[in-house]
Parts: structure tokens; C-alpha cells; sequence
């Protein structure tokens, strides 16, 4: 398991107990930012496998690597029945109980479900609660610091035998101060407007004044389309959206429609496929990856940023203050000026 960061190694080990043989049948593996692309393809047979997940990443680094993958929002609906379904849980519950409750009814008559995952996810309780609803014995063992347990299609499967997952995958309405948006579980931040971006959004009016003209805004992980939708009454020619969670794209597309914005919003990491230059851009880049804190991706935002950038362009970014953006920036813009600290988040202009 070399190469691999030690929290995974314990979780690659157990990921080889679940290759994919002759006898296992076909498998389904659902795949987040939790199960790392370098650990399941470390299985012997993986690229037999048949993927699902709902990151633009993920899906075309395994597609890369030859394994079958579907992107979407984790909506099994098109797949036919498996012998095997494996699933690293996931970091939001409603989520893992949706993926639970999904993959049951895809297992085939003699099917098994497999969920697996590190001492601190919660493991343990989801997999009692989901023993209870199926009605089956908690099988749940430890292995080293990972946890495993297995799960059978009850007989009599009923529509009833759910494990509560908050109608996962509908979209619902939510208000915040005097904007009404869409959005579910699964999206960042999905029932709230987020502080450091509602943050952001302070000093726009400002940046607006002074800048001489905004005919193109980029929303680089747009999430369910806020710092998009705080420029709604601009008038500006090109806008443009991008996240790599398809349940951020989606729900961000909603919005965007209900608000009367025209914008090109794409499922993509981090605007690798994006190409042209914007007068705007505005991020709230993400710090945590999965159950893990990521400071590399302040870093790839900043790239993306950067790369989409000419020399007017001024790029608004809010981080948590513990973030060194300053710093990260160096290497990419010429200037990186202060705007606002307030409330544990930092707001900065980024001059190429
Ligand atoms: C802190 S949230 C901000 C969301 C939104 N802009 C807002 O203000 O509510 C960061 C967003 O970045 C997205 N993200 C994470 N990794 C990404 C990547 N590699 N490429 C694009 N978006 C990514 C996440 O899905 C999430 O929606």
C-alpha cells in the first residue's frame, strides 16, 4: 500500500478483502471523496468493477483507469441488479442512509451489501440501525482501526424499509434573509447561506463601483449558486458556474433558472475544462475534503484562478482565518489586499 497517506492504508487492506472474484459476482462500488481513487485501484481486479459516484474528479480519474463509472447523484435508478455492492460511507448520514437504502434494492436475490469505514465515521451505529431496519443480525467487525459489515436484500423487501434519509435526492425550498433558493443534502452548506460567502458578497457592491466594467463572472465551486446569485441584478454578459459535486451543479442550475440567470454551469474540477478569461471571479474554496482538512485544494483554486485570469480581472476569494491564503497567492497573483475579517473569515482582492 505504498504511496498511499497512512490514514487509508488500514482501509485499502480491508478494501482487498472485497476484490472482486469469480464467485463474488458483479460488483458496484460507490465512491466519494472518502475512498481514494489510489485505494480501490490498489484491489486486484478493480478495473472490473462498476462505479458510481457523485464527483466530477473521481469519476474521470476512473474512467481514466478503465473501471465503468457513472456520475451522478447517486440516483441508481438506470442500474440493473448486483451480486456485490460495496460502499465506504460517506461523511453526511443522510447521504450514507440514501446510499444504503438504494443499494439494498439494487443487490440480485443472493447479493450482499458491504459497508466499510475508519473508527471516527459512525460507523458502528449505522450499520446497528441499518441491521434493525432490514432485519438482520449487526455483523459489524473491526479490522485494525476500520470497520466492516454486511448487509443481504431482506425477502420481502418493503417501501417502507428505509433508513431515514430526508428525501436525499429532492430538491427543496429554503430561505435566507431575502433570498429563496433549492436545495438537498449532499450540497455544501445546503440549508444555510454560508457566513464567509454571505461575507463576500458584502464587499461586491464596492468592487463593482471601482472596477470599470463586469461583462464575465466566474462562480468557482458554486455549491448550490449563492455568490452567482448575489450579482443577479448585474448586468453582465457571460456567467459561468462550475463545482465538482454534480449535486451542487444541479441544484445551482435550478437556481440560476428560477432567478432568470442565463449561465454556464458545469460539473468539472476545479474549471480544468473551462477555457476564456473573466473580469470576476468569486470562491469560497473549500478546506475540508471528505472527512479530511485539505490544504492543497486552496492551492488548485488558486491555479484555476489564476489560469482564468487576465490583467484586470480581480478575483474575490473568503477563507476561514486559519487559511494563509496570502501566502498560497504569492505564487499566483501579484496582489493580494485584505478586504474584510470579520466573524473567524477572511475576504481578499487578488490581482493577477
Ligand atoms: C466552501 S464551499 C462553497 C460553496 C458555494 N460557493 C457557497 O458559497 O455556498 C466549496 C465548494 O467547492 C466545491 N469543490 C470541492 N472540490 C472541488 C473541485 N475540485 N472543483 C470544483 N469544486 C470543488 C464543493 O463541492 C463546494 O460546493
Amino acid at each position: 500500500m505504498s504511496g498511499l497517506p497512512e490514514k487509508d492504508q488500514n482501509l485499502a487492506l480491508v478494501l482487498q478483502l472485497l476484490a472482486p472474484t469469480q464467485q463474488s459476482g458483479n460488483t458496484l462500488w460507490l465512491v466519494d471523496e472518502n475512498l481514494p481513487v489510489a485505494s480501490l485501484m490498489t484491489v486486484p481486479g478493480a478495473a472490473s468493477i462498476t462505479a458510481v459516484t457523485n464527483r466530477y474528479d473521481i469519476s474521470a480519474d476512473l474512467q481514466a483507469k478503465g473501471v465503468t463509472t457513472l456520475l451522478c447523484d447517486f440516483d441508481f435508478s438506470g442500474l440493473g441488479s448486483y451480486q456485490r455492492i460495496v460502499y465506504r460511507i460517506s461523511k453526511e448520514k443522510m447521504l450514507v442512509h440514501h446510499c444504503i437504502n438504494q443499494a439494498i434494492r439494487q443487490l440480485s436475490d443472493d447479493g450482499e451489501l458491504f459497508i466499510i469505514g475508519n473508527k471516527q465515521d459512525g460507523l458502528k451505529s449505522i450499520a446497528k440501525n441499518a441491521a434493525q431496519t432490514y432485519g438482520q443480525k449487526n455483523n459489524t467487525q473491526k479490522l485494525g482501526n476500520s470497520y466492516l459489515a454486511s448487509f443481504t436484500r431482506p425477502a420481502n423487501l418493503s417501501d417502507e424499509q428505509m433508513l431515514p434519509s430526508n428525501h436525499y435526492g429532492t430538491l427543496r425550498q429554503v430561505q435566507h434573509k431575502e433570498i429563496t433558493f433549492q436545495s438537498k443534502p449532499g450540497v455544501f452548506g445546503w440549508e444555510k447561506v454560508d457566513r464567509g460567502s454571505e461575507l463576500l458578497t458584502t464587499v461586491l457592491p464596492t468592487i463593482r463601483r471601482y472596477m470599470k466594467s463586469v461583462s464575465s463572472v466566474l462562480d468557482l465551486g458554486c455549491g448550490w449558486g449563492y455568490l452567482m446569485l448575489a450579482t443577479r441584478d448585474w448586468d453582465v454578459e457571460t456567467r459561468c458556474a462550475t463545482d465538482n459535486n454534480i449535486a451542487a451543479v444541479e441544484a445551482a442550475r435550478t437556481n440560476f433558472a428560477d432567478h432568470g440567470l442565463t449561465v454556464d454551469c458545469v460539473a468539472d474540477d476545479c474549471a480544468s475544462n473551462i477555457r476564456g478569461r473573466f473580469d470576476l471571479i468569486l470562491c469560497n474554496p473549500p478546506f475540508h475534503q471528505g472527512f479530511a482538512v485539505s490544504d492543497t485544494l486552496t492551492e488548485k483554486f488558486l491555479a484555476a484562478a489564476s489560469r482564468l485570469s487576465r490583467r484586470s480581472t480581480r478575483a474575490i476569494f473568503v477563507v476561514n482565518q486559519f487559511v494563509p491564503l496570502e501566502k498560497h497567492a504569492e505564487k499566483y497573483f501579484s496582489a493580494c489586499r485584505l478586504l474584510l475579517a470579520e466573524d473567524g473569515f477572511r475576504v481578499y482582492e487578488l490581482r493577477p
